[in-house]
């Protein structure tokens, strides 16, 4: 046996494990123990994910599921409960972004929907779905990846991104109050930049000048994060050593949204 894990024992899912974030969570929560459901809707790179934690012996299936679909995410829940029986972490981290370099006015109708479908109505999906379960043990611990496109405005583009992110840091404040009577946490993490796909559509400057910064307050001022330093702070608020945290918004930006 190797040593003890901080999540020995938990059943923790996690969206959009495919790449970057969702996939070091994926992976570092299986570390530490967690049986782990990634979920994706790319089917390959999370199957490898799945069977690369699988290999160094720790414990995960593949859930493919459309977090934006009411009924894909029900399945999701149903496959974990038939699987492992409780539901103690859910990590609502799936997001897409689009519109990027659009002003509002600009931005059709199906990139808003599909930004919105995707990030904050598949977090009140996955919340939905596993809240019952969550309610029904008296424990568990949401975590929802928000941005400091929530936080802070942008210059021009990402209106659509920015709503959903404003949306998830609202919806976590709220969940955490209306469930704190079932010892349900709810937080939510809020990268800056992080060193992932969607992080390298976003551009940045070999070097951060202060007339950058003045110019884009919504970037990290340090560096850009890896994506298991996210993942390193899913963790601090996953595990049971932080006590009854719940409602916060942890920024995880280099210190940019303090401005
Ligand atoms: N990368 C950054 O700079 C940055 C900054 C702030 C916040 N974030 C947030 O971090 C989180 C992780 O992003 P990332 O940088 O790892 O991006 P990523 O694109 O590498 O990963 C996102 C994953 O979500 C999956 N996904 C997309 N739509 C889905 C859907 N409908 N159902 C299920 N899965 C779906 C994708 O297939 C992908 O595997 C996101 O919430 C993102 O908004 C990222």
């Amino acid at each position: 046996m190797g040593k003890a894990g901080k999540l020995d024992g938990k059943v923790a899912i996690i969206t959009g494990a495919a790449s970057g974030v969702g996939r070091a969570g994926a992976v570092l929560f299986a570390e530490e123990g967690a049986k782990v459901v990634a979920v994706d809707v790319t089917a390959d790179a999370l199957n490898e994910v799945v069977a690369g934690i699988r290999a160094t012996g720790g414990e995960a299936v593949a859930s493919i599921a459309d977090v934006s679909k009411l009924s894909d995410v029900q399945r999701m829940v149903d496959d974990t409960i038939k699987a492992w029986g409780r539901i103690d972490i859910l990590w609502n981290n799936a997001a897409i972004i689009r519109s990027l370099y659009n002003a509002a006015e600009e931005i059709s109708e199906e990139d808003w929907n599909a930004v919105i479908s995707v990030n904050l109505t598949g977090t009140f999906f996955g919340v939905k779905c596993v809240v019952p379960h969550m309610k029904r043990q008296q424990k568990g611990c949401i975590i929802n990846t928000a941005s400091i496109a929530g936080m802070v405005a942008h210059r021009v583009g990402r209106a659509a991104y920015v709503a959903s992110k404003g949306g998830i840091i609202a919806l976590t404040r709220q969940l955490a109050l209306e469930l704190g009577n079932d010892n349900i946490r709810v937080n939510a993490i809020s990268p800056g930049s992080v060193n992932t796909g969607m992080g390298k559509r976003v551009p940045r400057p070999e070097k951060v000048t202060f007339e950058y910064q003045r110019n884009d307050v919504a970037v990290d001022a340090l560096r850009v994060a890896e994506p298991i330093e996210i993942a390193r702070t899913a963790l601090f608020l996953a595990g049971d050593d932080v006590g009854p945290l719940t409602g916060i918004i942890l920024p995880h930006d280099g210190g940019k949204s303090s401005r």
